[in-house]
């Protein structure tokens, strides 16, 4: 590990507008945690900051939408999300938020520095604005055509069919998201960031000092560079934001992209008064946790802020990840098509290390994963249960069976002893190097292959055979297990800090420190260790069953509610309407057509005579259910062949949106051959 003063690591600042779900957990938040908890059992200084971005039009919209105040829409948010991160051992050192005054406070005099140094542009240009709503209409106030992939929802600041970051003007047909209305322009005056101006030094800082950095955020970055950065707008006309702290500036606040990056420092200086040790030495290893989507924030945007102000140091990396999908769909808060961590939790209890696992063994780190129930099940029982589970079980059993639960001797070591050994160093700088490099499921594979390293071990010696041969060397094998499970206590704690806690309680150990690992005599002999329990369990198919079938039945739900009703027809006169000659009729027989699956061939009794009928209907009527039924009948629709039988009538049919037919019946019974009016 390269000397490194401190290290100041940052999540991403979730919108306090909707729970956290597992995309979010895979993405940033677990790898942060990963990071963070190795470099404090390296007793490096590092601390991890994160909190709720409140600001933004996603709240306000929402708030309009429920009739209550923006910040109690984020009132209640913030209370969840901080919960559940602290549920799954996501170990923020603080977890603030930027509707605080404190945070306010900060990001106006970030702005203030900037403006009294000429660092913006101000600039009066038109806008769109809905005049009912009274409203300027930028970012999320508003949707339209993509310009560039042509999709029909696209936001003022981001097309999310394509990715493409937008502003309102770009968007063909553009519509107010709070009245519908089509917009008006109107003139208006904005301060502007010049990223034009620091692209020189942004693009020298990211290609050619930090080529390190991972290729996806890099090739963002130059796409960036190549289409050449544009002045940025950093205020907005809304009421609900940071107010600009400067003259002539009623009704203006800053952009929400502008003051949420500013809250890593008010939580910082929430966290400590010695903050600024973190945030203006060079000494000082920062390291920003991403999405994807968030990568133009933090490495163009928020990096040309805190270079123009210039008392900031810059980040060392930003490792973005890609996005995580789920049963190969999409990951969408407003399809509620999610798996949310306070519901995982009433589903699986005590059961987040699963999760973790689950999502870091399918991080997201080169490119777009999925997560399905199956893996989680396959993984939870094959490498939870079956690997990593089995071996510490069988470890812990047999030292209880076979010394009373006291740590045996090394008795001589022989040369597949001394293998195991070497691996279990091996391994253990693997796991560093992989970490350090931002590569955690590498990482956590190397941990899971340390218990593999002893299930083998244990495979080739069979100890409990050769306890009654030659007990002596059990002893040797099973100091050596139990030094590869004291290794994992401490090795696992990153990637599943709940399992390595309750690994230290059954060896009735303290957290050994990660550079005092060593594969020799860190458990020492004579310890007594205490009872095993079980670490992980099966998970079963009916519980991944249940949780498929959920999935399955929101994105029902969602069907129903945007079913596209057809649009009403042409309007007709009466005389057209008077053309159709509809009557009531009874089907007197009925039968399906050969080789054809929609098709039944009918009699029917119009009164005026019985005829042959050709309907559509076979999916939905078996012919013995509509015999001797009434039905409506079109009788003077246009003979036609249908399947070389000729069709002489039309009955009508209610369509349901799944394509269900029912036919039309008269309240009462009527006379065949009634006429309808
Ligand atoms: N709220 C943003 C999002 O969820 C992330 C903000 S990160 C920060 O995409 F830098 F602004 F803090
Ligand atoms: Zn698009």
């Amino acid at each position: 590990m390269k000397n490194q003063k401190r290290y100041l690591i940052t999540s991403a600042l979730p919108y306090s507008n909707g729970p956290i779900h597992i995309g979010h957990l895979a993405g940033v938040y677990v790898p942060a945690d990963i990071y963070t908890r190795y470099l404090r059992l390296r007793k490096q200084d590092a601390i991890h900051i994160c909190g709720s971005d409140e600001h933004g039009v996603p709240i306000t919209l929402k708030a309009k939408k429920e009739g209550i105040t923006p910040q109690q829409v984020v009132d209640r948010y913030h209370k969840i999300n901080k919960k559940a991160f602290s549920d799954f051992g996501i170990s923020f050192d603080i977890y603030s938020r930027t509707s605080s005054e404190a945070h306010h406070k900060t990001a106006s005099e970030f702005f203030k520095n900037l403006y009294d140094k000429g660092e913006f542009i101000e600039k009066t240009s038109k806008q769109l604005y809905d005049k009912q709503a009274d409203q300027y209409l930028a970012d999320r106030y508003v949707t339209g055509t993509c310009p560039h992939c042509g999709s029909d929802s696209a936001y003022g600041d981001q097309c999310e069919k394509c990715g493409t970051s937008l502003s309102a003007l770009d968007l063909i047909n553009p519509i107010s998201a709070i009245t519908g209305n089509v917009p008006v322009t109107k003139a208006t005056k904005h301060w502007y960031l010049p990223l034009d101006k620091h692209q020189p030094f942004l693009e020298e800082w990211i290609l050619e000092q930090h080529k390190e950095w991972r290729e996806g955020v890099k090739g963002q970055c130059r796409s960036w560079f190549k289409a050449g950065l544009q002045p940025r707008a950093v205020s907005r006309d809304l009421n609900w934001g940071v107010p600009l702290p400067i003259k002539d500036a009623e009704g203006k606040v800053l952009y929400v992209w502008f003051d949420a990056p500013i809250g890593y420092i008010t939580a910082t200086k929430e966290l400590t008064p010695d903050w600024e040790k973190y945030w203006k030495s060079e000494d000082t290893k920062m390291v920003h946790f991403i999405g994807k989507d968030n990568i133009v924030f933090h490495c163009i945007i928020f990096p040309a802020m805190l270079k123009a102000h210039g008392d900031y140091i810059l980040p060392n990396n930003v490792p973005a990840n890609k996005f995580l999908n789920l049963e190969n769909d999409k990951i969408s808060t407003s399809r509620n098509w999610a798996v949310w961590l306070h519901e995982y939790l009433q589903e699986f209890p005590g059961q987040q290390d699963v999760l973790r696992y689950v999502l870091t063994a399918n991080a997201p780190e080169a490119k777009d994963n999925n997560f399905t129930w199956k893996d989680f099940q396959t993984r939870n029982n094959n490498e939870l249960v079956g690997d990593l589970g089995n071996f510490i079980n069988r470890i812990l059993v047999l030292t209880n069976k076979y010394y009373k639960g006291v740590v045996p001797e090394i008795t001589e070591l022989n040369e597949s002893d001394k293998q195991v050994i070497a691996k279990i160093n091996n391994l253990k700088q693997d796991i560093e190097k992989s970490i350090e490099n931002y590569r955690f499921r590498e990482a956590m594979v190397s941990v899971i292959n340390l218990s593999r390293v002893g299930n083998k071990y244990l495979a080739e010696t069979e100890p409990w055979l050769l306890i009654k041969t030659n007990p002596e060397q059990v002893k040797t094998i099973m100091n050596i297990c139990l030094q590869i499970t004291t290794n994992l206590s401490t090795l696992l704690d990153p990637f599943l800090p709940f399992t390595a806690k309750k690994l230290r309680t059954m060896l009735n150990i303290e957290m050994v420190e990660w550079d005092s690992l060593n594969a020799k005599n860190i458990i020492k002999v004579g310890h007594k260790i205490n009872k095993p329990s079980l670490l992980f369990s099966k998970i079963d198919d009916k519980t991944v069953e249940k949780q498929r079938e959920k999935l399955a039945n929101s994105k029902k739900e969602l069907e129903k509610e945007t079913r596209k009703i057809t649009p009403q027809k042409n309007i007709v006169d009466f005389e057209d309407f008077q053309k159709l000659d509809l009557r009531i009729g009874t089907v007197v027989s009925a039968e399906k057509v050969a080789k054809t699956k929609k098709l039944l061939k009918l009699q029917v009794n119009t009164g005026l005579d019985t005829r042959t009928v050709v309907a559509g209907i076979a999916e939905s009527y078996k012919p013995e259910d509509i015999i001797n039924k009434q039905v409506v009948i079109l009788v003077n629709l246009s003979p036609r062949k249908i399947r070389k039988i000729e069709s002489q009538g039309m009955l009508l049919m209610a369509e349901d949106f799944d394509g269900k037919l029912s036919a039309l019946l008269p309240f009462e019974e009527v006379a065949d051959g009634s006429s309808i009016k």
